[in-house]
């Protein structure tokens, strides 16, 4: 049996992915599926090595659990997935033949950390955005609009319609998406590696999902998935292999206070901090300065 937790329409399962799946999760279930797997580049996730022999051999493990998301995704639902530059090719080509790949979505984000040197550094992750039923999916336009730069903002009047009008001030986003990664000192974060924003999975969710329906991630990680789920009035069925950030679930998304007799507490952050000259100075949780010097650059730790 595997640990299962429960409370108000959320779910978490504490197993392997695929083992969940196949057990735990009907067929043509769920409305949305987001899935964030490791992306076998050698990351550490508590005692599980993100690494596989080879491209091919990370490709065949991933192929059985796509089949899976396709089997429990409803007719009428939607699959958002990511996973290394590298290895997305394999995934591209793998779903085109049994979803419809309706956009090629970059995540990009901005890096103050150590930049390659002898090639071009990377700052974008790739999701492909999918569907069963290319005329019957949720794409909720009013609730993901963003501000239209160009003609709106200089009030120019769009003389290519029949009645020329102003530029609409609003538009749905484009492929390119700029949400800035979890950094140390912002609320949302949890000590993981690969912890992705909020408001990523704010656009997705509200975008590809109504009130009330449920949304899976079989690789939670730190629950963003759920707990913006949850906020967003969803339920979520949540999958994670490690007790470390199963904890983070609990919290986060069920609000339990303790398990097994542990309190479970959000992340502890150190108010000590270095400013551009490497001097360590007290901060306090917003990255304010305690000695009064406000408005100095403040360096954010890297996740
Ligand atoms: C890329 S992270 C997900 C991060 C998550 N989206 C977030 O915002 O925190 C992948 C997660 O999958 C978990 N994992 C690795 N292998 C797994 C498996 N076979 N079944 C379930 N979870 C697994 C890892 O422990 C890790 O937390």
């Amino acid at each position: 049996m595997t640990p299962t937790f429960e409370k108000g329409g959320h779910i978490i399962y504490w197993g392997d992915a695929l083992e969940v799946l196949k057990t735990e999760i009907d067929t043509e279930s769920v409305d949305l599926i987001f899935v964030d797997p490791p992306y076998n580049i050698g990351k550490k996730f508590s005692d599980f090595h993100d690494k596989w022999s080879s491209d091919e051999d990370y490709a065949a493990w991933a192929y059985q659990w796509l089949d899976e998301c396709v089997r429990v995704l409803k007719r009428t639902g939607t699959l958002y997935v990511m996973t290394s530059t590298q290895a997305m090719p394999y995934f591209d080509i793998f779903l085109r033949n049994k979803l419809s790949i309706l956009s090629r979505i970059v995540w990009h984000y901005d890096s103050s950390g150590v930049q390659a040197r002898r090639y071009y550094g990377s700052l974008y992750e790739p999701i492909l955005h999918c569907v069963k039923d290319t005329k019957n999916y949720t794409f909720n336009t009013d609730e993901i609009k963003v501000e239209a730069k160009t003609g709106a903002q200089r009030n120019l009047i769009d003389y290519r319609k029949p009645d020329p009008a102003p530029y609409s001030t609003e538009k749905v986003p484009g492929n390119v998406w700029c949400f800035p990664r979890v950094r140390y000192r912002m609320d949302e974060y949890e000590e993981h590696p690969t912890q992705k924003p909020e408001l990523l999975l704010e656009r997705i969710i509200r975008a590809s999902s109504n009130e009330n329906d449920l949304v899976l991630d079989p690789f939670a990680g730190t629950f963003t998935t759920a707990a913006v789920a949850k906020k967003l009035n969803r339920r979520s069925t949540s999958i994670e292999s490690q007790e470390k950030f199963i904890k983070i679930g609990l919290r986060r998304v069920l609000e339990m206070p303790c398990y097994n007799g542990e309190e479970l507490r959000p992340p502890r952050k150190s108010c000590i901090r270095k400013n551009a000259n490497g001097k360590r100075f007290k901060a306090d949780g917003k990255g304010d300065l305690f000695d009064g010097v406000r408005g100095a650059r403040v360096y954010q730790k890297d996740t």
